[in-house]
């Protein structure tokens, strides 16, 4: 019986630790998407969207950049230039949404 028990106890606590990362989402469209379209990411009150209007826009940027290195090095660029704000770290949820995003874009 008190192994049942434990054997539960481990059981919900591997499933909430799942959970937890699960919920904190890890990269995706979506998040890049609002990152893209959102001011969070500058402290001038611009959005990515602001310059890079169009899908058509961001499709040609991005097709410039095959490799993820150099096209997260020409987003910060972007960050700390066009909208004075932080540059993120490469391996961020925040970086990779971002690329993730304009990846999908058709
Ligand atoms: C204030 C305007 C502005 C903002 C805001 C801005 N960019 Fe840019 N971005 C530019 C300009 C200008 C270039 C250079 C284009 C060129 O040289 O042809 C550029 C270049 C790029 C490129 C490379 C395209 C190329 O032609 O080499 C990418 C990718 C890019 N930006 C993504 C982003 C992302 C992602 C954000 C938001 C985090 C962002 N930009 C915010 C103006 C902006």
């Amino acid at each position: 019986m008190k192994r049942t028990a434990w054997v539960l106890a481990l059981v919900f606590l591997v499933f909430s630790v799942c959970y937890t990362a699960y919920a904190d989402g890890g990269p995706s469209v979506e998040t890049g998407k609002k990152l893209f379209y959102g001011t969070s990411l500058g402290t001038n009150g611009k959005s990515c969207a602001t310059c890079h209007k169009t899908t058509e826009n961001i499709k040609k940027d991005t097709a410039k950049y095959p490799g993820d290195p150099a096209l997260k090095n020409v987003v910060n660029g972007c960050i700390t230039e066009n909208m004075n704000g932080k540059p993120l770290p490469d391996d961020s949820t925040e970086m990779n949404s971002l690329i993730m995003y304009m990846r999908s874009v058709k």
